[in-house]
């Protein structure tokens, strides 16, 4: 299975919804337990640094790497952290997290927002796990869109949208977009519950209330929407979002105040590892 193109991310349609997008991320981090001195501690997928610096806030002592495969990211990362947005110790690394080992055991490896790109959470998981340090922490969010209308939506319209009702694109685009790599709260309690100390596992729905023309489309851009617009060539990737912005549309309508509803679920993972 082709991995999704995960080298044309654009940070700046990413944090166009800064927000809601940092609050799982600050959420999942309340819930790491203290610990006085990680010794290492690693963002995995770490983007543009800003949760990378959060993380290095609340452990100045410990030493802090940020890993992401996207050079445009870790290029706005290190300028974030160069410009006084803190800390300056923060190693960048580029790195795919497919094939990530750490240089020493971590005490956390933080991933929020990331892993859900990467394929075969079945040994992922425990390989991150067992990479830990004893009495080290994993800790985990992603989004579960592939369950969202929006999403649901991308793979019909690639099915039908083309002349006469052909597909659009490869097929090998359509199988990569239908495709559901974050597997359910329980599979990754029975993938990591038996080695752990302890492990929470738990999922939300945010609700979330956008603003302005077409905002699921705009949120999409950003992640989910990436293999379509990097996967499609012209005239298929106009022929794809004529009928994918109308769906979104009534799939999302807008409210008599200008705002959308875009309810996301996301699931969350803290497991400890034993000493
Ligand atoms: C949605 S962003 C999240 C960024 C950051 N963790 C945050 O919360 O703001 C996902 C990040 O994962 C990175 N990523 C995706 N697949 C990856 C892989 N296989 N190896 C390394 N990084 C990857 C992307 O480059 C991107 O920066």
């Amino acid at each position: 299975m082709t991995p999704p193109a995960v080298g044309t991310w654009d940070p700046g349609q990413y944090h166009k919804f800064s927000d809601h997008r940092r609050r799982p991320a600050v959420e999942l981090l309340a819930r790491v337990p203290p610990a006085e001195d990680p010794g290492l501690v690693v963002d995995l997928g770490c983007g543009s640094g800003e949760i990378t610096r959060l993380l290095a806030a609340r452990w100045p002592g410990a030493a802090v790497q940020g890993v992401d495969n996207s050079p445009d990211m870790l290029e706005r990362a290190r300028a974030g952290a160069a410009a006084g947005g803190g800390g300056p110790g923060i190693e960048w690394v580029e790195d795919d997290i497919a094939t990530w080992t750490p240089s020493r055991p971590p005490g956390l490896v933080y991933a929020n927002a990331s892993l859900q790109w990467v394929d075969g959470h079945e040994a992922l998981f425990p390989r991150l796990f067992r990479a830990l340090a004893p009495g080290g922490v994993l800790a985990v969010q992603m989004p579960r869109s592939r369950e969202a209308r929006s999403h649901l939506l991308m793979h019909e319209v690639l099915a039908a949208a083309g002349p006469g009702g052909a597909p659009i694109g490869p097929a090998s685009l359509r199988r990569e977009v239908s495709r559901r790599w974050v597997l359910g709260p329980a599979e990754y309690f029975d993938l990591l519950g038996s080695e752990a100390a302890r492990i929470d596992v738990w999922t939300t729905e945010y609700l979330q209330v956008l603003a302005g023309e077409d905002p699921v489309l705009e949120w999409v851009r950003g992640t989910g929407l990436r293999p379509i617009l990097n996967g499609l060539a012209e005239p298929d990737l106009a022929r794809f979002l004529d009928a994918y912005r109308p769906a979104l549309r009534d799939a999302y309508p807008r409210r008599a105040d200008g705002t959308t509803l875009y309810p996301f679920p996301r699931l969350f993972i803290v497991a400890v590892r034993r000493t």
